[in-house]
């Protein structure tokens, strides 16, 4: 691992691979389309890269249908498997697109190397990414079921994934992408922050709109929070439009003045 460069996080939101019309809808073409920007940023030079996906139609409602529950009270704890089983489904899926484009990449489950207490990270064995990193792989990572020291077994957002990996890593950036251009001021304007600092991130939190569809882990709320928190580790965030990416605009995300909007890292520790 190049760590002195530092490693880019990209997570694929829910909302651009999966369909979240149906339960289990796997998006095959955006998912293509996203696989190629990968394997094209990829062979343009040494990159050390980490996928998150968001779960989408593979997550949500599999928790919501199951009564899975944030606080670790579950309708029926038999059921639970079900979330990492879809996840797992939903990764073989994305792993084959990469494939397709000649991607190396290696899934890897939050159960098995996260834990967390009042879901605040506890211990994360970060090894395994770091090795399989190093051996030139992608490792493919997403959100999933995780076991708590007080709640018990519960689900973790991709979102959050982030913020594990740079317990682990320098994270060079976080890319996030999402089917809408960045943090929009005002529903429907279009018009986005371009920059989120320590001094304004209230008032962009206030732009938020509480989720609309199936959403169990807080919709933009959710990325915003994690951003804000890697902003204090001192990483910098970009909440960005990832539904009509192409080779090129894909590879802009990793330039100096990337499109979306930015949540730039606190200078002095919080
Ligand atoms: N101010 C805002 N700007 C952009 N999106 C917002 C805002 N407030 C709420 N949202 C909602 O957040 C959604 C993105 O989060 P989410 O549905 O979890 O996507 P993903 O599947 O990419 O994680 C948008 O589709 C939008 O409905
Ligand atoms: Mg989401």
């Amino acid at each position: 691992v190049r760590d002195a460069a530092g490693v880019y996080v990209v997570k694929l939101g829910g909302s651009l691979i999966t369909n979240r019309d149906t339960v289990g809808g796997f998006d095959r073409e955006r998912s293509d389309r996203l696989a190629r920007c990968v394997a094209s940023r990829l062979a343009a030079g040494p990159t050390d890269l980490i996928l998150v996906l968001g779960g989408g139609s593979f997550a949500h409602p599999i928790v919501a249908g199951h009564g899975i529950s944030r606080a670790g009270a579950h309708a029926d704890p038999s059921r639970l498997f079900e979330l990492p089983v879809h996840l797992f489904r939903l990764k073989h899926l994305f792993i084959e697109s990469l494939c397709k484009h000649g991607v190396t990449a290696l899934p890897f489950e939050t159960l098995s190397y996260l834990t967390t207490v009042r879901s605040a990270i506890n211990a994360a064995f970060l090894a395994p990414i770091r090795t399989t990193l190093g051996l030139g792989y992608v490792p493919v990572l997403s959100g999933g079921l995780v076991a708590d020291l007080e709640l018990g077994v519960r689900p973790v957002s991709s979102d959050r994934i982030p913020v594990v990996v740079s317990q682990g890593f320098h994270l060079r950036r976080f890319i996030s992408l999402t089917d809408q251009p960045g943090i929009v001021r005002e529903p429907g304007s279009g018009e986005i922050f371009r920059t989120v600092s320590r001094q304004d991130y209230h008032q962009v939190s206030a732009a938020i709109s509480p989720p609309v569809r199936v959403d169990v882990t807080d919709g933009m709320r959710g990325k915003l929070d994690a951003a804000l928190e890697l902003a204090r580790l001192g990483v910098q965030s970009v909440i960005a439009d990832g539904r009509d990416l192409d080779e090129a605009s894909f590879a802009e995300l990793f330039e100096a003045a990337p499109r979306g909007t930015v949540v730039e890292p606190w200078s002095d520790p919080a």
